[in-house]
Parts: structure tokens; C-alpha cells; sequence
């Protein structure tokens, strides 16, 4: 038994890796399962809301209840985040979205000269930011995967990106598998969940945001 407690409620999540062409056959992404994302989705689903996920390139099912659209690249995710967010009452972040793209994409495949090779980068934009920055934002949640100093590298970011909260967890806790241990950030400080698999993790996530949402005190 799930509680419908985002009933009536539109969420839309990112989730998975970006993929950032350099030419027809490479490219550079970050290393992100979605295992966490997809199980949120689901999550959100089985607590009433619409739910829209915004994925980068992974192989996962789609949850039930969910509408997936599929991204690449940083830029294509932010163009279906903002195609999505119309009426949307909840935006959770949980990509792990490239910081970086070539600043020009080859139009044929590179070929090898045995000389140094460069390739220029330029910035990503940072999409939940923006939409955080907006003027109609919705409940924002974003995540933070550290390596380490946890405390102060998430609430630093919560901080940064103005969101009213944010989960965080240790790369070495968590990344590629079934488990996690994480720590909730919010106005009110920190809130350790015991470690867990991540599709019980996602209800305790989803709980929590749906009491501060309903503008209530988690408890
Ligand atoms: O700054 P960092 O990448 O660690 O922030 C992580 C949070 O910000 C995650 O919620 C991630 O999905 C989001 N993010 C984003 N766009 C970016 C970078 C991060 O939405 N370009």
C-alpha cells in the first residue's frame, strides 16, 4: 500500500546520464545507472501524481504510470524539461547531466594522427537551476552525489541553487546499484534515511517532499 499523498499533483523528473557528441561515433557522458530517477518516477507515480520523466541513454523499463521522453544531450534535456514543466507542481532533478559539451560537434568521424589531441569544452546550462529560477517554479528537488564532505558540499548547492531541497549520498554508497544511503537537506537541516534499496528509498523521498510541499513539518 503506497499513500496517494502527490495525488492530483504533476512531477516531473530527469533521470540518467547526458550524452555529448563530439562526432558521429564518440562522445562524452557521465556514469549514472538511473536505477535512482526511474524508481523515483515510479515512486511518484504510485502516490497519484502525472507523472513526466525527462531520461538520458539508459536501458531501463519505463515505470508504469509514467510518460517517458528520451533525451541526449544536456541541450535536448532542457528542451523537454521546459516542453514538460507547463502545470508542473514538482521538478526533481536527478540527472547526472554532462557540465560540459565539445564546443564543436565534428561533422565526420575523427581520424587518428598520433599527435595530441584537444577537444574545446563549453559549460552546460544547469537546468534545474534555471528552474528554480524561475518566477512560477515549482517544488524543487535536487540531488547531489559527492565523493566526499557531504554535509557541506549538498547544503552548499541546495544553498546555490536555491531549492527547498535536496538529497544527497557518497558516490561510493550508492552509484550503479540497488542500494543507497542517502541524507535529505531542507530548511530545517539534515535527515538521514536508514541505507535501503532504492525503490524503498524513492517512497521515503517522495514522503518527505510531499509534507514539505503541503507545507507541513516532516516529521
Ligand atoms: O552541481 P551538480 O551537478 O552536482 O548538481 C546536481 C543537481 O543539479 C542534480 O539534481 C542534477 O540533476 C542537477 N543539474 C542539472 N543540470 C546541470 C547540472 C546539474 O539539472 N547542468
Amino acid at each position: 500500500f503506497v499513500p496517494r499523498v502527490l495525488a492530483g499533483r504533476k512531477v516531473v523528473l530527469t533521470a540518467g546520464p547526458t550524452f555529448e557528441a563530439i562526432d558521429p561515433v564518440r562522445g562524452i557522458t557521465n556514469i549514472s545507472s538511473g536505477k535512482m530517477g526511474y524508481a523515483l518516477a515510479r515512486a511518484c507515480a504510485q502516490a497519484g501524481a502525472e507523472v513526466v520523466l525527462v531520461s538520458g541513454p539508459v536501458s531501463l523499463p519505463v515505470p508504469a504510470g509514467v510518460r517517458r521522453v528520451t533525451a541526449g544531450s544536456a541541450l535536448g534535456m532542457r528542451e523537454q524539461v521546459f516542453a514538460a514543466l507547463p502545470g508542473a507542481d514538482v521538478f526533481i532533478g536527478v540527472a547526472a547531466v554532462a557540465d560540459y559539451r565539445p564546443l564543436e560537434v565534428a561533422e565526420h568521424k575523427i581520424k587518428k594522427s598520433g599527435e595530441t589531441l584537444e577537444i574545446a569544452l563549453t559549460p552546460n546550462p544547469d537546468i534545474l537551476a534555471e528552474v528554480a529560477a524561475r518566477q512560477d517554479a515549482p517544488f524543487c528537488v535536487g540531488f547531489a552525489a559527492e565523493s566526499r564532505d557531504l554535509d557541506a558540499y549538498a547544503e552548499g548547492k541546495r544553498r546555490r541553487k536555491g531549492l527547498p531541497m535536496l538529497v544527497g549520498n557518497l558516490v561510493s554508497d550508492g552509484m550503479g546499484g540497488d542500494e543507497n544511503t542517502v541524507v535529505l537537506y531542507d530548511d530545517a537541516g539534515r535527515h538521514p534515511l536508514p541505507r535501503a534499496p532504492k525503490a524503498e528509498l524513492a517512497h521515503g523521498i517522495v514522503s518527505h517532499l510531499a509534507r514539505l510541499l503541503d507545507g507541513c513539518r516532516p516529521q
